[in-house]
Parts: structure tokens; C-alpha cells; sequence
């Protein structure tokens, strides 16, 4: 075997290397919320996210293709919800990570401007799209911060493919 070429699954080849070493950064867990076309809720789990610039106040989301609330968040809707969790709602995660066709019927909830707001999240924020960046399999999403509210409270945090975590600072 070529030194460069390594089995699929080892932990050197490009894709396991980039499983393995992304499971050390650690990431905050959002639901990120739009409004349909038919004028439904949609949103899904998102653990790429993160500050894109403070001025003007705007965050990045990557969103699959393959995800339904891909044409809401890039064709349809110009405004959408993100919601880092907190650390009780492991059960929303997981609910808005799944294929669910009603992610919304146990969930407490309201229309906020056209975006779906959650309940209990630690931070809201209503955004405008600003600017969609198209790569591989995902879209790149800008969102320009509008309006929300930041609670406080302890995160829901996904690091080593897990969410259980709790943070317990020094002192
Ligand atoms: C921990 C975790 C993180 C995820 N992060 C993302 C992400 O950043 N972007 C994305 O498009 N999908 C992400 N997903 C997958 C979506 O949440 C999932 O495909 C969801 O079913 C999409 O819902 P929808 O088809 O109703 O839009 C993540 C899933 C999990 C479990």
C-alpha cells in the first residue's frame, strides 16, 4: 500500500481523523427555527454554529442540504430563530435532531416576528439572513442579529459526541 493511501475507518484516514478530532471541539447545542412556506414551524439541531462577526452583530450556521429546513432557511424564510439550549432541554435537542414531522407538539413555544421562539433556551436570538455561502453538501448561512434575549443559566454543551456535560468551573 502507497504511504499516502490508509483504510476507510482509520483513525488517519481524512474522514475518521475528522470525526475523531472534531469530537474534541466543544460547541454550544442550537435549535435553529424558521417559518414554512404553509406557514408551519420547521427547525432542526445545529452544532455548527458560531459568532461570525460583532459588527454588525451576526452569526454562521452550516445547514445540510439533505435537511428539510435547508429550503425554508435558505430560499424561503429571510428571518430565523437560533436558540442555544439549555442544559435541561437535551429532550428538545433531540427531538429537532430527529426526521419528526410535528417537532413542535410537546414543546412550548410562540410566533416571534414570523420565527418560531422555544421556550427555556439559555439565549434567542432573531435574525435576518444576510448572506448564504454554497459548498459541498451545506450552505453556509449568515444570520445578522436583530432582536432576542439572553437568560443566562448553564448551556447545553455537545463535546465527544455527547451532551450530557456540565460545566463546573474552579472556585
Ligand atoms: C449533535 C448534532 C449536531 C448536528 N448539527 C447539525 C448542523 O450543524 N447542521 C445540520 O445541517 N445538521 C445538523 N445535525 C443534523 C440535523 O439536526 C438533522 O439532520 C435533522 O433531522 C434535520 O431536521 P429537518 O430535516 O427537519 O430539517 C446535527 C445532529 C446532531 C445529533
Amino acid at each position: 500500500m502507497a504511504e499516502d493511501r490508509v483504510p476507510a475507518g482509520s483513525p488517519t484516514e481524512p474522514a475518521g481523523l475528522f470525526r475523531d478530532a472534531m469530537s474534541a471541539l466543544a460547541s454550544g447545542v442550537a435549535v435553529v427555527t424558521a417559518r414554512r412556506a404553509d406557514g408551519l414551524p420547521a427547525g432542526l439541531l445545529a452544532t455548527s454554529i458560531a459568532a461570525y462577526s460583532a459588527a454588525p452583530p451576526s452569526i454562521m450556521v452550516s445547514v445540510a442540504h439533505a435537511s428539510r429546513s435547508h429550503a425554508v432557511l435558505v430560499e424561503h424564510a429571510g428571518l430565523f430563530g437560533v436558540h442555544l439550549l439549555a442544559r435541561n432541554q437535551e429532550e428538545t435537542a433531540r427531538v429537532f435532531a430527529s426526521r419528526s414531522d410535528d417537532k413542535y407538539a410537546e414543546l412550548d413555544w410562540e410566533w416571534d416576528h414570523e420565527v418560531p421562539r422555544l421556550a427555556g433556551a439559555v439565549s434567542y436570538l432573531r435574525c435576518a439572513r444576510s448572506a448564504v455561502f454554497d459548498h459541498y453538501d451545506h450552505s453556509v448561512l449568515i444570520g445578522d442579529v436583530l432582536d432576542g434575549h439572553h437568560e443566562g443559566g448553564e448551556p447545553l454543551l455537545w463535546v465527544r459526541r455527547r451532551m450530557d456535560w456540565r460545566l463546573s468551573p474552579e472556585g
